[in-house]
């Protein structure tokens, strides 16, 4: 399987969307190496839950972002997400089943991922940097270089995610936002 690297065709120069990117593709070389290694049906099925649960919390944070940015094509962008996220459940029964379906679903996954960031995710880049650039210039201390510490009330995050605290920690302040606080 090829092992997938981060390089810059894949960014869309939203720091935090980047990071969450890179956090995706870190899972699937996850896959990869359990489907390798041939390693024991559960240590691979945690992947697999690992992988949904990211990406559920990736694409809530997404969709979020871009309706906070007034982005024109939301709906469609959801739908894209929701195609995918359909999938992978049913990779997981046929797994539990005991079918073979790492290298069908790190495949999948990854073509998928690939093709969505540097289409789907790029095109709506230019409407979030210009919203962030306006937030950031209302509230200079909340979104500018001097970041204020997490507030309360983080939502729970994804088993293996805690090392990214920090950046959880924006997360709960663009909620902040969302809810109106800002
Ligand atoms: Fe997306």
């Amino acid at each position: 399987m090829e092992v997938l690297q981060w390089n810059e065709v894949l960014a869309t120069g939203i720091e935090e969307i980047d990071d969450q990117h890179k956090r995706l593709l870190e899972i699937l070389n996850q896959l990869r190496v359990a489907a390798e290694r041939r390693e024991r049906k559960e240590a691979t099925a945690e992947v697999l839950q690992q992988m949904l649960d990211y990406t559920i919390y990736h694409f809530d944070y997404e969709e979020k972002l871009l309706e906070h940015a007034g982005y024109e094509l939301l709906p469609l962008h959801k739908r894209t997400h929701e195609l995918f996220i359909r999938r992978i459940p049913d990779f997981q029964k046929r797994h539990a089943a005991g079918e073979d379906v790492l290298q069908e679903v790190h495949d999948m996954l990854a073509r998928w991922l690939v093709h969505h960031i540097q289409n789907d995710d790029r095109n709506y880049a230019p409407t979030v940097k210009a919203y962030l650039k306006q937030e950031a210039k209302k509230s200079p201390s909340r979104y500018g270089p001097t970041r204020p510490q997490p507030l309360e009330g983080e939502p729970p995050a994804p088993a293996k995610a805690d090392k990214r605290g920090a950046k959880r920690g924006f997360w709960s302040r663009l909620s902040g936002l969302f809810s109106g606080d800002a």
